[in-house]
């Protein structure tokens, strides 16, 4: 708006001062042709620059900060998101779908450009889905795959890898025996990738004989204390009779081994979990965890925060993968995960700087 009045300030001047020049009331027929197209100068020339200005605004619905993973992923992917000059709202449900879809609601009716989401529920943030595309909103699926909904672009780690690394990791370690599978939430995509993964390594063992599991059961919303009470359950119907034991994450392989001191089998048998949490780096220095997947999360953040920004102002995005989810073939980065056990801990963990050497030998006493 600036530039035009300035432009047509520029030729009123000029022209009073033709008049004034000239003395006469006609004006030439070029000079009245450029006034007029001065005055019809339409605004989207300064629009245009206005909206070059507009900062990109991305919408971040997280399900829950419960795990001390989500807390990075959100610092992390909004300082990635700044970072490339765009801004970003965030929002977290803990652990509520209704909430999450609410607050989904929100950011919509905000109007920001994208929407990444960390479904609570793949299924239910369908409805997220289907909300942001009518009000002309991509969608990129975070870390969690949303299910049955044409999301734009999902962005995560290879999850079956994931649950392939932890069953390759315990059976070089007990390659016969009692297994227990502590799984993640079921209504978790993720929580799914990992059981296969799992299963894909232990079925060959499962079929010769070799490997018994005897429990296997979802921990209903991650929630740890769901874990222990699992475990304490695997242990009872067992008779404490366990050779080793996978769980899907590390806050619910913390908790495994908790219901495991208390029968004196902490330390003794081998546990899996992953995440890479200081509370878990610092088990498997003393020897209570074997191992753990460890996910770099400024690499998934800062990929999707790319991903994500470079949608919103229309970039067309060529992954090469696509995973389907029941709906559509989404297009997908699928970051590698790394397989973290007490040999490596520092050439992984420490030295990427995810945890500090003197944070995760706190507790260790040798
Ligand atoms: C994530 C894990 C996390 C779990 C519980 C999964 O979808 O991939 O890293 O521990 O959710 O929040």
């Amino acid at each position: 708006m600036e530039l035009r009045m300035r432009r047509l300030l520029t030729w009123f001047v000029m022209l009073a001062l033709f008049y004034v020049a000239s003395g006469c009331e006609k004006m030439d027929n070029s000079l009245q042709k450029e006034v007029e197209s001065v005055k019809n100068t339409p605004l989207l020339q300064n629009e245009e620059v206005a909206s070059e200005e507009k900062k990109i605004k991305i919408g971040f619905s997280m399900d829950t900060l419960e795990e001390e993973r989500w807390l990075r992923d959100r610092a992390l992917f909004k300082s990635a998101v700044e970072t490339l000059g765009a801004e970003v709202e965030i929002l977290a449900a803990n652990g509520d779908d209704a909430l999450q879809v609410l607050q989904a609601e929100t950011l919509i009716s905000q109007g920001v450009d994208l929407l990444v989401v960390v479904p609570h529920n793949a299924e239910a943030a369908a409805t997220i889905v289907k909300k942001a595309h009518l009000a002309g909103i991509k969608v990129l699926s975070y870390d969690r795959l949303i299910k049955n909904a044409k999301i734009d672009l999902y962005v995560s780690f290879d999850n079956e890898r994931v649950g392939e690394m932890q069953a390759e990791a315990i059976t070089k370690i007990v390659p016969k025996g009692k297994y227990v599978y502590i799984g993640g939430a079921d209504t978790d995509n993720n929580a799914h990738l990992f059981k296969k993964g799992v299963f894909h390594v232990l079925q060959p063992l499962i079929d010769k004989g070799d490997i018994t599991v005897v429990y296997d059961q979802w921990t209903k919303n991650w929630l740890p204390s769901n874990a222990y009470a699992n475990m304490k359950e695997a242990l009872i119907a067992n008779g404490g009779k366990i050779d080793a034991v996978i769980a899907a994450n590390d806050a619910t392989a913390g908790m495994a081994i908790e219901a495991l001191q208390e029968v004196g089998l902490a330390g003794k048998i081998p546990v899996a979990g992953q995440d890479a949490e200081l509370a878990a780096a610092q088990r498997i220095v003393v020897g209570t965890q074997t191992m753990t997947v460890y996910k770099p999360i400024p690499t998934l953040a800062e990929e999707a925060a790319r991903l994500a920004v470079a949608m919103a102002r229309g970039e067309f995005i060529d992954t090469g993968r696509k995973v389907n989810n029941g709906k559509v073939e989404v297009p997908s980065v699928l970051l590698p995960p790394i397989a973290v056990n007490k040999s490596n801990m520092d050439e992984t963990v420490i030295s990427d700087g995810f945890h500090s050497k003197e944070d995760v030998y706190k507790g260790d006493k040798q």
